[in-house]
């Protein structure tokens, strides 16, 4: 219920948490660069012309080139064939100048995604979503494992906002590869009790009222009400929807899975869309190249 006494949940500022990520990967590659020699690097693999997937790759790019990083960019076609695009993940996968590999998702049809985040050697694959990898952080080796980027970045905004993590209740709303199963893992892996809700879950905004920390991420727009947070919960909203525009030709605006205004009423912190989670995703992309660069070469990470 909304409280009359509270001024409004704390806001969450990932644009600006963000920016410090970068510059610290910024100060590992100069590191890198100056007492090793090495320049870390990034390729990007994009199939077709998806609108949402082009801005992505091209924020990839530049935030890329930003931090001194190497950026390789390939662009193919949509009706690109699965076998071509195999055999230049396989020669990504031999390139010693290529760190990091990304597949931009969503591929068209007539290419098996799984097949194709397979073939990547999982030292590189910087998104973590093979199965190695996935492996790895679910038997919490994060030592060794390359950790999604949406759910890193969202723990370390829950990190910076409330420390230590051990004991709380923390409910993940959704299930997916990308975002909730590996949220719930790395959640559990910091000692809170997790939960993972999702479109079929019972009592969902009454499972939901039990977080102490809430991350919505079933990409529903504002689905989670004001009444189904607890007073004073930390809110990580991953969502981002695009509501249709109030004049023909232009955007309509981003919102999130959660009612913001009805949320902040309620809520400790809470994160913006945009501004919250959305920056930290790139900002640890570039971290997590760093990281398989350092593994790669057999040197410990700069600490930036
Ligand atoms: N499409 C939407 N989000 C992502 C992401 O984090 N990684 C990749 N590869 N594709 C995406």
């Amino acid at each position: 219920m909304a409280d009359p006494q509270n001024p409004g949940a704390q806001l969450i500022d990932g644009k600006a948490f963000a920016s410090e990520v970068r510059a610290r990967v910024g100060r590992q590659v100069d590191q890198l660069t100056q007492r090793h020699g090495i320049q870390p690097g990034l390729a990007v693999v994009l199939v077709g012309e998806d609108a949402a997937s082009q801005v992505y790759v091209n924020m990839k790019a530049k935030k890329t080139a930003e931090v001194g990083m190497q950026s390789f960019e390939h662009r193919l076609p949509a009706d690109t064939a699965e076998r071509t695009l195999l055999d230049l993940v396989r020669q990504l996968n031999d390139d010693p100048a290529v760190h990091g590999i990304l597949v931009q998702l969503p591929l068209p049809g007539q290419i098996d995604s799984e097949k194709v985040l397979a073939t990547i050697e999982p030292t590189k694959d910087v998104d973590g979503f093979h199965v190695v990898n996935a492996g790895l952080l679910s038997r919490g080796q994060l030592d060794r494992a390359l950790v999604p980027c949406t759910p890193m970045g969202s723990l370390m905004l829950l990190e910076h906002q409330l420390g230590d993590l051990t004991g709380l209740n923390a409910v993940v709303l959704g299930r997916s590869n990308i975002v909730g199963k590996p949220m719930s893992q790395l959640l559990l892996a910091r000692s809170c009790t997790v939960t993972v809700a999702h479109s079929k879950t019972r009592n969902l905004a009454e499972v939901c009222r039990t977080a102490d920390i809430l991350i919505a991420a079933v990409g529903r727009t504002r689905m989670v009400q004001g009444d189904w947070i607890k007073p004073g919960a930390t809110v990580i909203d991953v969502g981002i929807n695009r509501l249709p525009p109030e004049r023909e030709g232009e955007k309509g605006p981003l919102v999130g899975d959660v009612d913001f205004d009805a949320a902040r009423r309620v809520a400790g912190a809470i994160t913006p869309v945009p501004g919250g989670v959305g920056p930290m995703t790139i900002a640890v992309l570039l971290a997590n190249t760093v990281t398989a660069c350092c593994r790669a070469n057999g040197i410990a990470e700069p600490k930036g």
